[in-house]
Formats: structure tokens, C-alpha cells, sequence
């Protein structure tokens, strides 16, 4: 008599799944109000809405999306409410989330410290 191997959940659920979910999350791309369903990653959110251009690159300036989905490759990086550099498949979509594209290198934002003249005692 063949044993059976215990059933075990999915390992992955599929989008359209939750596409009939009748409850949904807003949030913004560029300023372009956007609505995707619940629990689910900002890009998979993103993808999920035909957006193929998260960032592009500090030096030539060529389009990036989203590669490994899994927080290894960096291509995902997005500004999300105003702090860039996030890693949007590591971060579920929220409603009322600001998510704009990365346009080349962030900007640094510090303050030049001030320099004090030493004086040398002979
Ligand atoms: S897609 Fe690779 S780190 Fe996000």
C-alpha cells in the first residue's frame, strides 16, 4: 500500500488569486493614483500595474525593474514616502504609500561641517 505525502499549503499564491479580493489598496506612482489588492509586495504592486521602469542608473542612465524579487539584486530601488534607496520587493504596498522612481544617485543630504583654523605653538 503506497504511502501519500502529507499536503502541504503552496509555497507561492498566485496574483490573480487575490485579484478577487474585493478589498483593495491605493497608492501612488509618480503621482499617478494606482489600486492593486492586499499583501502584496510594492513591486509586485508595480508590475501588477504595468509599471517597467522603477529607476534608472546613477552613470548611463538606463532603465531598471525589478530582477530576483527576493532583495538580492537592487535593480528594485524606489523612493517610498520620500526616502529613497527602499527595496520595493521587500516592502508590502500600503494604502496611501508615495512611491516615486529613482532617477540616477540619491541625494546626499548632510551639512559640511565647519573647519576651525589650528594654530601651531612654536
Ligand atoms: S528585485 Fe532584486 S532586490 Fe528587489
Amino acid at each position: 500500500m503506497p504511502i501519500e505525502a502529507p499536503r502541504r499549503a503552496p509555497l507561492f499564491q498566485s496574483v490573480a488569486g487575490e485579484s478577487r479580493s474585493s478589498r483593495s489598496v491605493t497608492f501612488s506612482f509618480n503621482g499617478e493614483a494606482l489600486s492593486v489588492p492586499p499583501g502584496i509586495s510594492v513591486a509586485a504592486a508595480l508590475l501588477m500595474s504595468g509599471i517597467e521602469r522603477f529607476r534608472a542608473t546613477p552613470v548611463s542612465e538606463s532603465p531598471r525593474a525589478p530582477y530576483c524579487m527576493m532583495g538580492v539584486c537592487f535593480e528594485c530601488l524606489v523612493s517610498i514616502d520620500g526616502v529613497p534607496n527602499r527595496q520595493s520587493c521587500l516592502i508590502d504596498v500600503v494604502d496611501g504609500m508615495q512611491v516615486r522612481s529613482q532617477e540616477g544617485a540619491r541625494d546626499l543630504q548632510f551639512e559640511v561641517p565647519s573647519v576651525s583654523v589650528l594654530e601651531v605653538q612654536p
